[in-house]
């Protein structure tokens, strides 16, 4: 069984697609949902869904402190892999060890990006993708490294635009082809369960 946290600061829609697809899959286990955000939109979709979840709110404490404190709530579940949904802060390579495994090329955290990387990192990338001169953008899955969304790719879908769209429309047609590629890597996680060792205890 591969033991599963996601991390989501806001409404949560892709939290709530991967709830709905871990929850068919027999192989993954959803353990927790934690948010540093207790206005998030997603703790709504954990209590519809009935998803442990915690709020570790970064206010008034060091990134390190924040950090610790999500560790400390980690360490009972044996998390083999984190999947970030809308989660937005940057994570240290301290962090970011504790999810990696000694000979894994990268960490165990997975990312969700809204354009297609290295263009536009960071915040706001729907509405930087949609201001440029580029006839498309696109959406990323990526492992998470300690920089700004520059882990090693992992997939990519092509969002074309189209002329004068307004941007919301286009944000919407991008959570929908973000909707479809976190389960499909997910699909492929729970397939290859068997070949994927636990991580060691933190
Ligand atoms: C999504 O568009 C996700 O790709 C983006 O935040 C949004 C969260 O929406 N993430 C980042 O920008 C991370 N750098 P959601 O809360 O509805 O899933």
């Amino acid at each position: 069984m591969i033991n599963l946290a996601i991390f989501a600061s806001g409404n949560g829609s892709n939290a709530k697609k991967l709830i709905e697809c871990i929850r068919d899959l027999d192989s993954l286990k959803l353990c927790i949902l934690i948010t540093d955000n207790e206005h998030a939109g997603v703790i709504n979709h954990c209590k519809e869904y009935n998803i442990n979840y915690k709020v570790c709110p970064k206010n008034n404490i060091s990134k390190e402190e924040h950090e610790n404190l999500i560790i400390e709530e980690l360490k009972a579940y044996k998390i083999d892999y984190i999947l970030l949904a809308g989660y937005m802060r940057i994570l240290s390579s301290k962090f970011i060890i504790h999810f990696s495994r000694e000979g894994e090329k990268h960490s165990r955290i997975v990312n969700i990006h809204p354009s297609l990387l290295p263009h536009h990192k960071g915040l706001n990338a729907y509405e930087k993708a949609y201001a440029d001169k580029s006839s498309f953008s696109g959406i990323t899955l990526h492992y998470v490294d300690p920089g700004m969304d520059s882990g090693e790719i992992i997939m990519q879908a092509k969002l074309d635009k189209k002329d004068q769209e307004p941007l919301e429309d286009f944000i919407t047609r991008g959570l929908t082809l973000e909707h479809q590629i976190y389960p499909y890597f997910i699909e492929v996680l729970n397939s290859n369960a068997k070949d994927i060792s636990p991580l060691e205890e933190i």
